[in-house]
C-alpha cells in the first residue's frame, strides 16, 4: 500500500478481469455451471492491481476471498457479467478468465418445476460471448486476453479462438481430467498471440497472473498504447 509509483508500472492504467463459472437458472432451485474455482481469474486481478491498475473484477460464485485493492462485481449469469463488464468499460486491459456457461436455458421456469410426470426437455440458448463482445466494440480495450480451456489440440484451438474473438493474446490451458487444473493450485499454460506460441512451464495459478502482468507492464512500456 505504501509502494512509491515507480513499482506501480500499471497506475493510471484500468483493467477488467471476469472470473469464476457463470450459473444459468433452469428454475429458482435449479441451475447449469460448470467446472471453475475462480482461482486464477482471482489471482489476475490480484496481481494487475498490485502492479497499479485500477482493477474491476467481475465474478461469478466462487468461494475465493476478494483480492485486495480490487473492485468487485458479483455476478450470476453470463448476461449479467457482460453487462458488468460493458458498465466497468472503459479500460486498457481486459482479462477474459471466467468459465461463461455457452448455453443457458432457453426460459427459466418462474416456479419450482416438479417431479410429477416424464423429465422436462431442456431446451438450451447461446449465451453471449463476452470476451468476443468486448473485443469488437466501439472503445476497444488496448490489450485484450482471453484463456482456452481445451481438452486436446490445446495450442491449434488456441490459435482458432484469438482470430475469432479477435483478442490480443489467449492462455491455453489443457484442462483435461489428468492435467488437475480444475479446482487446482498450478497451470500450464501457453501464451499464444500473433507473434507465435510461448510455452510457460508448470506454474501455481498465482505464478502465471503474475508472469501474465509481467507482460502486460512490458507490452504498455515497450510503446503500445
Ligand atoms: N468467453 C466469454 N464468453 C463466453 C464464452 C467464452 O467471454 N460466452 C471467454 C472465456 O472467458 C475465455 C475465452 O472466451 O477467455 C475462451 O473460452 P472457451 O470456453 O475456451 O471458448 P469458447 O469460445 O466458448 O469455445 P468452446 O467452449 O466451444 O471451446
Ligand atoms: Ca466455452
Amino acid at each position: 500500500t505504501d509502494k512509491p509509483l515507480a513499482d506501480l508500472p500499471l497506475a493510471g492504467r484500468r483493467a477488467i478481469v471476469t472470473s469464476g463459472p457463470t450459473r444459468e437458472p433452469i428454475d429458482p432451485v435449479r441451475y447449469i455451471a460448470n467446472r471453475s474455482s475462480g482461482k486464477q481469474g482471482h489471482a489476475v486481478a490480484a496481481a494487475l492491481a498490485r502492479a497499479g491498475a485500477e482493477t474491476v473484477l467481475v465474478s461469478g460464485p466462487t468461494g475465493e476471498p476478494d483480492p485486495p485493492g480490487v473492485a468487485i462485481v458479483r455476478v450470476e449469469t453470463a448476461r449479467e457479467m457482460l453487462a458488468a463488464c460493458e458498465q466497468a468499460m472503459p479500460a486498457d486491459i481486459v482479462v477474459c478468465a471466467a468459465a461463461v456457461v455457452d448455453w443457458r436455458p432457453a426460459d427459466a421456469a418462474p416456479a419450482k418445476l416438479k417431479k410429477n410426470g416424464p423429465a422436462p426437455p431442456l431446451l438450451l440458448v447461446e449465451n453471449p460471448d463476452i470476451l468476443a463482445t468486448l473485443s469488437s466494440g466501439p472503445g476497444r480495450p488496448a490489450l485484450i486476453v482471453g484463456f482456452a480451456a481445451e481438452t486436446n489440440d490445446v495450442v491449434a484451438y488456441a490459435q482458432a479462438k484469438l482470430k475469432k474473438k479477435n483478442c490480443d493474446w489467449i492462455l491455453a490451458n489443457d484442462v483435461s481430467p489428468a492435467s488437475g487444473t480444475f479446482g487446482g493450485e498450478h497451470n500450464t499454460v501457453h501464451l499464444v498471440s500473433a507473434d507465435g506460441v510461448e510455452d510457460w512451464p508448470r506454474l501455481t495459478k498465482r505464478e502465471v497472473a503474475e508472469r501474465l502482468a509481467a507482460r502486460v507492464v512490458d507490452h504498455f512500456a515497450t510503446g503500445n498504447r
